[in-house]
């Protein structure tokens, strides 16, 4: 094994060197036919996307953080209501029920997904709240039914956060039509990403899909009529021409994941890391690998000083965020959420990461702890 080759945290240019003549053929017919906003591939590949994720409809986006604030819209949410959600994730989850004006609702997680624990998320219901919003936190699906069972009790739409989470199982179905809505992220470093930012509203609802066209096109059906107050958010038509071709790779690159996965879970079983399981219900599509310990400070540099990169998601929950201060929540306040931000480490995870680079990323662990 050499071990002076550095291993980099994510390695996109090794994942788009074999696309590369496929890219450029589309893009260059997108520039010849000057076909920049939305336009025929961005429809192509949102009849695809909802193939892939068995949905009706899918609405291109020009980011996750955009199809996730327009689905706060869609179920007419604003100020004076609330959404009950999860404080591990990336701040756009809770960026979409900021931005429109309505109050995010932390509850703690599952120690063990780290997603939104469905036990708690029941007694933070109040007359105000208006929705459930769980995260697919780090391609691992949340617990569904129990949520879904409670928004049923409590006539709620649940809002899947599936940004991190394109194909991921929950008993056997792929996620996106659980809920009323789901949002996915096709940010580069994303299990389908674009070469540039994007992402999409899955949904079976025709009503919602249409609106969603609607407000990603500043509120309009037809051009300079304007029914209601909307956004520049449309899906870029090189972006739609490269997800497109990239699509038709993602169950390879999510099998290549899987494999990535299980090589760490038999080389790193004998240390003493807490590392990601899946649930029972649950088939994860392993967007990061994500192992815990009380020294995990001590382990980063530990790997960086390796030439191993590694990351953290997400070293501060929610709830403790300045830009939340004036939520007046405290430190303690969600203490499996707190713990888990303490001890996460997320090791280099990607398609084409090879069985040698897993051993090294390994060894070098198996050295700290020795
Ligand atoms: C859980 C989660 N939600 C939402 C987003 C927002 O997606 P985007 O970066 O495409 O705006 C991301 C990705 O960055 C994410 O990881």
């Amino acid at each position: 094994m050499n071990t002076s080759i550095a291993i980099p945290y994510l390695d996109l240019a090794a994942q788009l060197r074999p696309l590369r003549d496929e890219l450029n053929a589309v893009i260059t017919r997108t520039v010849d036919n000057c076909t920049f906003c939305l336009g025929p591939d961005v429809a192509q590949f949102e009849r695809d996307f909802a193939g892939y994720c068995h949905a009706k409809y899918a609405v291109g986006f020009n980011s996750g953080t955009s199809a996730l604030h327009v689905a706060m819209r869609l179920l007419d949410i604003g100020p004076g209501d609330e959404v009950v959600t999860t404080p591990m994730t990336f701040v756009a989850t809770s960026w979409a029920i900021s931005y429109v004006g309505a109050r995010p609702v932390f509850v703690d997680i599952d120690d063990q997904t780290c997603t939104l624990d469905p036990k708690l998320a029941e007694r933070a219901i109040t007359p105000r709240t208006r929705a459930i919003m769980p995260v697919h936190l780090y391609g691992h699906p949340c617990d569904l039914d129990p949520l879904l069972e409670i928004c049923r009790r409590h006539k709620l739409p649940l809002v899947e956060d599936a940004a991190q989470a394109h194909g991921a199982k929950y008993r056997g179905k792929v996620v996106g039509t659980f809920g009323a809505l789901a949002g996915f992220s096709f940010y580069p470093g994303k299990n389908l990403g674009a070469c540039g930012e994007g992402g999409a509203l899955v949904t079976n609802n025709e009503a919602y899909a249409a609106r969603a066209r609607s407000f990603r096109e500043h509120g309009s059906t037809q051009r300079y009529y304007h029914d209601e107050i909307g956004y520049n958010y449309r899906m870029e038509g090189l972006q739609g021409a490269v997800l497109g071709v990239k699509l038709k790779s993602l169950d390879q690159w999510t099998q290549a994941r899987r494999r990535v996965a299980r090589r760490y879970h038999e080389l790193l079983a004998d240390t003493p890391l807490q590392l990601p399981r899946e649930a029972d219900y649950a088939e994860s599509v392993y967007h990061l690998y994500v192992v815990r310990h009380p020294r995990r400070d001590e382990l980063k540099r530990h790997l960086e000083a390796d030439k191993i990169g590694c990351a953290l998601h997400y070293p501060v929950p929610l709830h403790l965020q300045k830009c939340y201060a004036s939520l007046g929540y405290q430190a303690g306040d969600f203490p499996v959420a707190e713990k888990a931000a303490r001890e996460c480490l997320s090791l280099p995870i990607y398609p084409e990461l090879t069985d040698e680079q897993v051993g090294r990323v390994a060894a070098a662990i198996h050295d700290f702890f020795k």
